[in-house]
């Protein structure tokens, strides 16, 4: 039997774009910086870094992850319209490959209701754009937004136009998630059959998750012929969210025999990727999500680990290592080196410096003493924190002691650093530990939040397993996201209120230098 070569799908990833649009995941500069070379490390073919028009803040991260990344094409979205598409240039001259994605919507009820704008106008419209971000660089995306529910025939129009102005890549956003994966299939073969330039360009889809189909979507438009996927890390992204890559990509990789195709991802690296955009957005990853979630390997019926102990192809499809999780869950103790932390530290995707690996090192020598095994959920967790700590260091827990019980007033002592200094402050008010945690860490800096979320879980099993805590505070109509880890939940929880105000210090101090607007936070 002859075996054909298999098709190379191209991953745009979008997370730091469409993904960012969900509501609670904004990051700031540093924040997307850090997601950014992770998915140059995971492999992605694509990278958008943004809308640069949409804000200073936008236009700043465009700008930096272009000037800084190095691998993947770097893209910036632009409607069609002059004032756009230069701003996405400005941003992204750096770049060391650079693409303008330009999109303009198409769909009947877009036309009538948003734009007001004709067919032909619409066509005008789009042949502009891409002609305008074709003076800056030969690389443009032309997206049809809401392609899904443009009529076929008009869709057909749009797109043959795009190329002739000279779009390379062409996308069919659903961007309702409206679609069927039978409905997509159709609609990326007639443009195949019936545009008659289409061998100039590359077929994009663009698909959202408001019916759950946005994975399966995109599989039918690559069975179509579609050439690139784009998504996002954990689905994220307006409302229900976007294709998720790494279902995405684990289908093909995993279907390979139906889909005979092939990408450039570094499928062991999606979950530190996961992980990191769960830990920097504070969006949880279920744990019941296909590749990446907690329990996407784990087998509780009798009868699947009896299978599993005769041949693990019983019941696993995917091997755990080949997407991320680390082979063996219980890993150091209190007489492991340095070394070893570093080593487990990289297979669990975090490339600590000198400086880091002490700090990491320090607390693990001290969680050892407290607790016999370490998991690697707990040296995820440590990394986090010092990460945490170290990035966000205008204020840090020196110590608390906490009297508290049925019926009584909490008394807290709380000592907190900044910089060379220490301040102690004892409150007794609030309605229990957490309260008065918040009460006060107020009164020591001075800045007033209103907590709108709190979570706690465990980072591992077992009594002494460290507790992760994320807060949502609320300051000046703006809200930020804090996390804290360890043994102690009182002091993860002071640690998390501490990630969140130095969210909002580090906030003000940039817009006091006029670098970012108030929607990065
Ligand atoms: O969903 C959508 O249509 C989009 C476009 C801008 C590509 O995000
Ligand atoms: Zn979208």
């Amino acid at each position: 039997m002859t075996q054909t070569n298999p098709r190379n799908i191209r991953i745009f990833d979008t997370t730091l774009r469409d993904g960012e649009q969900s509501p609670g995941a904004s990051m700031n500069l540093g924040e997307k910086l850090e997601v950014a070379h992770a998915l140059a490390a995971l492999g992605v073919d694509i990278m958008e870094a943004g809308f640069p028009i949409a804000s200073p803040g936008d236009f700043e991260a465009v700008r930096e992850i272009a000037a800084t990344i190095r691998g993947p094409v770097i893209c910036g979205l632009a409607r069609c319209n002059d004032g756009d598409i230069d701003r996405a240039w400005q941003a992204l001259q750096k770049a060391e490959r650079a693409r303008i994605h330009v999109f303009l919507a198409t769909s009947a009820i877009h036309r009538e209701f948003k734009l007001r704008m004709t067919q032909d106008e619409i066509i005008a419209r789009a042949v502009s754009g891409v002609q305008r971000a074709l003076a800056y660089c030969d690389d443009v995306e032309f997206s049809a937004e809401d392609a899904a529910r443009t009529e076929i025939d008009f869709l057909c129009r749009v797109v043959e136009a795009a190329i002739e102005a000279g779009a390379t890549t062409i996308n069919v956003p659903d961007t309702v998630g409206y679609t069927t994966p039978e409905e997509m299939f159709q609609r990326v073969q007639a443009l195949l059959n019936r545009v008659p330039n289409i061998d100039k360009a590359i077929i994009s889809c663009h698909c959202h998750d408001d019916l759950g189909l946005a994975v399966a979507n995109s599989l039918a438009a690559v069975a179509a012929g579609a050439g690139q996927i784009e998504c996002t890390v954990n689905g994220i992204g307006e409302r229900a969210g976007n294709c998720s890559l790494e279902e995405v990509v684990m289908a093909m990789r995993t279907r390979q025999d139906l889909y005979g195709t092939h990408t450039n991802i570094k499928t062991e690296r999606l979950v530190p990727t996961s992980r990191l955009l769960s830990k920097i957005t504070g969006l949880d990853v279920q744990r019941n999500k296909a590749v990446v979630g907690r329990n996407a390997f784990a087998h509780e019926a009798g009868i699947h680990q009896d299978g599993m102990l005769k041949e693990r192809r019983t019941y696993e499809i995917m091997r755990p290592e080949d997407v991320g999780f680390a082979k063996t869950d219980l890993v150091l103790g209190k007489h492991s080196g340095r070394a070893a932390l570093a080593d487990r530290a990289r297979e669990l995707g975090f490339q600590l410096n000198g400086e880091q690996l002490q700090l990491v090192f320090d607390q693990f020598k001290i969680l050892a003493d407290k607790k016999k095994q370490i998991f690697d959920g707990d040296i995820i967790a440590l990394i986090q924190q010092q990460i945490a700590d170290a990035s966000n260091t205008a204020w840090t827990l020196v110590s608390y002691s906490l009297d508290s019980g049925t019926d009584r007033v909490p008394c807290i002592e709380l000592t907190l650093r900044h910089g060379d200094q220490t301040f102690t402050q004892r409150v007794q008010q609030g309605d229990g530990p957490i309260d008065a945690a918040f009460w006060a860490v107020e009164k020591i800096i001075g800045i007033k939040t209103e907590c709108k979320e709190f979570r706690v879980r465990s980072a591992t099993i077992g009594r002494d397993a460290m507790g992760e805590v994320n807060v949502e505070v609320e300051h000046e109509g703006q809200t930020y996201r804090g996390n804290g880890a360890s043994i102690d939940s009182v002091e993860a929880t002071i640690s998390a209120i501490l990630n969140a105000i130095n969210r909002i210090v580090t906030e003000k101090n940039l817009r006091a230098s006029g670098r970012v607007s108030p929607q990065d936070a």
